[in-house]
């Protein structure tokens, strides 16, 4: 009784797109675009475009609006009401696809619908096919190893709070900060109380392998005097000992 597959689309550029995904794309009958800001494209949508372009008949597009908000009770309204219109579709016998940029494993959209939809509907087949996650992307542009031998790679979304982030990052060799940059500044001291060095290695990646990237590498010395992207779409890499 229907199949729902959550598609990582990997991290901006098409080419990243996997055979497998491109596959897919191209035989859903509906495809799913999370959005978050009405007004604005979605990115995703122009991340899938070459794909959806070589089709001969289009898949039925269908943007889901996903509230940007720490309320709860919010949350899970629109995540039950996403997951039914999905399930809807998948009821009556529609290839349903769900994008996701990056990995749909990795703190994505997918994993609370893809919940709902296991909880209340059982009967619906729920597949992931993984993608080119951005923080391998990131590293890959600016030709960073993430992770060496038995090092620690500590991934930290930086809406955690301070007391949290430096129990975290006490014993991390090398550290991701995800969404967004902009309160890396603020955990600097925290960085160097945990034994980071003014020489230790930073990226800072903005929007990576999407058409307006911007890649800053530096030390954490440098950091400071660093304009701190405001965009959502950034991250920050940061290997305790200098070499890439
Ligand atoms: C909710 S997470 C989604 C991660 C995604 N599922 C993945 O596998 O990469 C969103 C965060 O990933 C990072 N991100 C996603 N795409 C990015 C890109 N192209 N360049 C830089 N950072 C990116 C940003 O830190 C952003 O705030």
């Amino acid at each position: 009784m229907g199949r729902i597959i959550g598609i990582g689309i990997g991290p901006g550029n098409p080419e990243l797109i996997t055979i497998k995904a491109a596959k897919m794309l191209r035989k859903a009958d509906v495809i799913f675009v999370p959005k978050v800001q009405r007004r604005k494209p979605s990115i995703a949508l122009s991340v899938i475009k070459p794909v959806l372009e070589e089709r001969d008949r289009p898949p039925e597009i269908l943007e889901l609006m996903l509230p940007m908000t720490r309320d709860k009770k919010e949350l899970e309204i629109a995540w039950d009401r996403n997951a039914e219109i999905m399930a809807e579709k998948a009821k009556c016998d529609k290839l349903v696809a769900y994008v996701v940029l990056g990995d749909p494993t990795l703190y994505s959209t997918f994993a609370y619908l893809a919940r709902k939809i296991g909880e209340k509907y059982p009967k619906i087949d729920l597949e992931i096919i993984p993608g080119v996650t951005s923080l391998t992307a990131c590293a890959a542009r600016s030709g960073v190893f993430l992770a060496e031998g038995n090092e620690i790679l500590t991934i930290v979304p930086s809406d955690r709070d301070l007391e949290q982030i430096e129990e975290i990052v006490r014993y991390a060799d090398n550290l991701v900060f995800i969404k967004g940059v902009q309160r890396l500044k603020g955990i600097l001291p925290i960085l160097e109380k945990v034994g980071f060095t003014k020489n230790s290695l930073v990226i800072i990646a903005r929007r990576c392998t999407m058409p307006n990237e911007e890649m800053k590498i530096g030390r954490l010395i440098d950091l400071q005097s660093w304009f701190a992207s405001e965009d959502y779409f950034s991250m920050a890499i940061i290997k305790r000992k200098g070499e890439r």
